[in-house]
């Protein structure tokens, strides 16, 4: 099985596999290394940065066992340029159990699965899916408030490109959640094909463009960077001025149990002096995505069978 975008996951699922075996993993994290992939590896392909998925899917596997090597591309400085199908069958050829790849272009993960014995984990491609993010984002709200239906989830930034609030709005489309906000400048919309699946799915959303309407109503409220050049720009074209940060205003809104998620790297729409408000969820769920990443493994592998908790 690959993992490739995030509806291919279902509530019954998550609720009863994904995330009671990740509660498992944050056990087993803290107590020290286990067996359970001894003899597994992980191979990474990352043709971007990141810190925390490589970080976290690196620990996941180490904990558990197994082991993890890869290279780093960058796109535009290779001297000889080379097709990622070849890539994939060449490292598919060194019998790898793993393929974790990060893509500069949308689509990139679906082309490497196409080719690949092994199971490609998306770690995120272009601006199409980031959908082990949305696990570990899915799991956040899970724990932090005890349930994913009925809750009411904002999501803001630049809906059109950032590819965390494309996954997790899939994901949520089919979690039972009471509606989604859309908070985004009107030039950089939730895309057409997410407003279809929740509509199919019978999920009531808005789109707005401040975040300020929403902070008093939401259970959750999910930031992404607010000041990238994109952003900036269509805000530029706005008639009246969007919202898309925190601020103390924002947070007196925001109920006593709402949280604050971000998926990192932040930038001022979530300044560092609110992190000392509980509410602020993004560390946590930082961590969690090691529990989720062991957990998925463990399920890639089929290897997760685990004594029964007591
Ligand atoms: N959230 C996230 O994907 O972070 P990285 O880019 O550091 O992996």
């Amino acid at each position: 099985m690959h993992v490739l975008e995030a509806r291919q996951f279902e509530r019954a699922w998550l609720q009863g596999t994904l995330f009671p075996l990740a509660d498992r993993m944050a056990g087993l994290a803290e107590f020290g290394a286990h067996r359970l992939l001894e003899g597994r590896r992980l191979f990474w392909l990352f043709f971007e940065p990141s810190t925390r998925t490589r970080v976290s899917f690196e620990s996941a596997i180490a904990l558990l066992g197994g082991t993890a090597t890869g290279i780093q591309v960058d796109p535009g400085a290779e001297l000889v340029p080379e097709r990622l199908e070849d890539r994939v069958q060449v490292i598919n050829g060194y019998g790898y159990d793993f393929l974790l790849l990060r893509y500069h272009e949308e689509g990139g993960a679906a082309r490497a699965a196409a080719v690949s014995r092994a199971p490609v984990i998306n770690a995120g491609d272009g601006a199409g899916e980031h959908p082990t993010q949305a696990l570990l984002d899915a799991y956040t709200i899970w724990k932090e408030l005890g349930r994913l239906e009925g809750l009411r989830v904002a999501l803001v930034g630049d809906l059109t490109y950032e590819r965390s609030t494309t996954s997790l709005a899939r994901l949520l489309a089919h979690c039972g959640v009471a509606g989604i906000d859309f908070v985004s400048p009107a030039l950089l919309p939730v895309r057409a094909e997410i407003k279809h699946e929740l509509a199919d799915a019978g999920v009531a959303f808005r789109e707005l463009r401040d975040v300020r309407q929403v902070a008093a109503d939401v259970d959750v409220l999910y930031l992404t960077r607010a000041h990238t050049e994109r952003l900036r720009y269509a805000q530029r074209s706005e008639r009246e001025a969007g919202h898309y940060a925190v601020d103390a205003h924002v947070m007196q809104l925001l109920r006593p149990s709402a949280i604050v998620m971000h998926p990192l790297p932040r930038g001022p729409e979530l300044p560092p002096e609110l992190d000392a408000d509980p509410r602020v969820a993004c560390f946590r769920q930082a961590r969690n995505g090691l529990h989720v990443r062991m957990a998925l493994l463990l399920l890639l592998a089929d290897a997760s069978p685990l004594p029964a908790s007591r």
